[in-house]
Order: C-alpha cells, then structure tokens, then sequence
C-alpha cells in the first residue's frame, strides 16, 4: 500500500494566567511550531508588580494579534489542529476569564475539543521540551513569581503536592527585593545580574523554614523584611552584596527543600520549571545538588521557564487520556493547593 504518512497531530494551547498573553502550535511529538508572547511588563513597571485590572485588559487587547501570528509563523490551518487547550488555573481571575472565553469561542467555532490545564503542571511540563529522555516520574518545583510549590509526580498528570509557600513566593521576593535596591521592574532577572558582581557571605540572611525536616514549606516574607531592615541600618551598604546574599537565602532554601523531598519520596529525578528556575544561581545549585546526589536534574529551557503557551503541551497528556473540558468549564484563580 502506498500513501500518504500520517499527518502530524498538533493543537493550539493559550496561556493568560497572569501577565503574559501567549500562544502556540505544538505537536503530539513535542515539536514547537510556532510560540508567540507578548508580555505587559511596560504597563505594570511604575506600580513595580502586577496589577490585575490592567493585566485582564491588555489580554483582550493582546489576544488576536498574539493568536494571529502563532498561526501565521506555524503555517497551520485551524481545521489541521485537533483541539484547543487554555490554562483555566491558578492565576489572576480576570487574566484566566479572558483565555478561557478565547479558547472557548476558539472550540465552539472551530468545533474541536477544549482541553483544560493546569499552570503549574504545565510550568514542570516545559522541562518535557526539546528533550528526548523520559522527566516522570519525579520530585517536580515550579519556581515563578505566583508560585513556590514542590510536588510528588508520578506521571505527567498524576500529582501529589508536597508543600508550597506560606506567604510570598520566590519570584515575588526577588521582585521585592529588587525594588527595594531600585532596580526595574520585573526585579529577578536585574537582581540576578547585580548579584553576579556581589559576595553571596557578605550577609547571613535568614533561611526560613529550612531547619525544619517535618514540612516541604517555604516562606520568604522574613527574608525579604531582613533585607529592608537591612538597608535601613545600612544605607550606604553595597547593593551587589545586598542582592548576592539575599539570591544566596532563595537558592538555599529552595534546594535544601528539594533535597528533603528527594530524600522522602526516594525518586531520583526532580523537575524544576517557572521564572525563577532561570536564574543562573540557581541552576548552579542544581546542578551539584545532581552531582552530590547522583539524580537527575532537568531544568525547563531557559526560553520555556517564564509563562508561555508551549508548554501547554500537557495538554496531550489530557487529551489522550480522554480529559477534556466542557464548554460550561470555569477558571479557579488564587492558589491551588
Ligand atoms: O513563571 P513566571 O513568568 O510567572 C509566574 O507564573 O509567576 O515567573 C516570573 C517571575 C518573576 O518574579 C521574575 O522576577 C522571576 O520569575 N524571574 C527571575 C529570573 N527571571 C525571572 N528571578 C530570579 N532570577 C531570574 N533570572
Ligand atoms: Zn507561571
């Protein structure tokens, strides 16, 4: 028989859960056809975060344009794709509504399934892309601006969470601490660089919650008090030693709580995805704790660690297993736990 090789099966996935408009054109075999964001960070600088007002507006503004090219640079017609996947939770309510309104026009008019995913699966999912060997099962962070949780996966979509952030997340604490040393806005990659210049032992910060074995929980609003009162005792104090001592506390509370998970679960592999996992710190930290352990670290690529729709990809894991959303679907905001 002769023929034609079966057609390469490919969705759409949208991701607006905070404020990043994104999306993208991803095969069942991981290939990244096309990966569009367009991000707000100009509109929330002067406020120094994220306003959620403004970031549910310019996702109305932003999603035609961001939808349009996605399908343009992929070369794809609707009618090739096989489904329409959106992140429905967690994240910024207003942000979630305008993706999962988009995806569900999208469904409706295309007539194809809706696939409804998980932000912070999906953070961990992106260490699934550009790579051939297997990520679950695995001990899996995901790092970001929104979130600091540390999950048990036994597959893609099979997850315990272990334990998560009492008050801030990491992200949240570089971006505070960044504004506390004038950097622009979002702080954690320009605290990351000023770092890079600074002694990590010139201040011993506190490392909250590391000591204690009994829970898989962070907690960084102490951290980023000690920092303030810090300045406030020392303002000519040097910034680089301020940011490397404080990226210092992060990077050890996040391993130590890693390494407890590693130790408990027993698995040999750990997950890391979200913004945060794309500083070079903290990659660093990593990569001995892989060695000193003798575990695999998989680390998202540093393109796909910061919210984007590629990694939306999770959304075939869904799909095969049969999972998908009704039209009637809902967002959840806030944290998930
Ligand atoms: O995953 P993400 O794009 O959004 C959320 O889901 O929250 O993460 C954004 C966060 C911000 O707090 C940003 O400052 C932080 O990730 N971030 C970094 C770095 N790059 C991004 N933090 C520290 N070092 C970096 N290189
Ligand atoms: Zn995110």
């Amino acid at each position: 028989m002769t023929g034609q090789p079966p057609a390469e099966r490919l969705l759409l996935a949208l991701e607006s859960t905070c404020d990043e408009t994104a999306a993208a054109v991803v095969s069942r075999d991981g290939r990244i056809l096309s990966s569009v964001i367009a991000t707000q960070d100009d509109l929330h600088a002067e406020f120094s975060g994220v306003v959620p007002e403004i970031a549910a507006r310019a996702h109305l503004e932003n999603f035609l344009p961001v939808l349009r090219a996605a399908l343009e640079r992929s070369g794809v017609q609707p009618s090739q794709l096989e489904a329409v996947a959106v992140a429905t939770q967690p994240g910024l309510v207003g942000s979630l509504l305008v993706g999962l309104a988009t995806a569900k026009a999208l469904a409706l008019a295309w007539d194809k399934p809706l696939v409804a995913i998980d932000h912070l699966h999906a953070h961990i999912y992106a260490c699934t892309l550009e790579r051939q060997s297997p990520v679950f099962p695995a001990v899996a962070m995901v790092v970001s601006g929104g979130h600091t949780h540390l999950f048990d996966c036994r597959g893609p979509i099979d997850w315990t969470t272990l334990g998560c952030t009492i008050d801030d997340a990491a992200g949240e604490a570089f971006d505070k601490v960044a504004a506390m040393l004038d950097l622009p806005f979002p702080g954690g990659p320009a605290l990351a660089r000023l770092a890079a210049g600074g002694d990590p032992a010139a201040y011993k910060f506190p490392r909250p919650l590391l000591a204690d074995r009994q829970r898989f929980d962070f907690s960084f609003s102490g951290l980023k008090t000690a920092v303030r009162y810090q300045l406030q005792r020392e303002p000519d104090a040097d910034r680089a030693d301020i940011a490397a001592s404080f990226q210092a506390a992060v990077v050890d509370c996040l391993i130590g709580k890693c390494e407890l998970a590693l130790a408990v679960t027993g698995r040999d592999r750990l997950a890391v995805g979200g913004g945060v996992a794309a500083n070079m710190a903290f990659r660093e930290a990593l990569e001995h704790l892989a060695v000193r352990l003798g575990i695999e670290v998989l680390i998202a690529p540093k393109v796909y660690c910061t919210d984007n729709a590629a990694m939306g990809a999770i959304a075939w894991e869904h799909l095969d297993a049969g999972d998908t959303a009704s039209l009637a679907c809902e967002v959840t905001g806030g944290l998930v736990r």
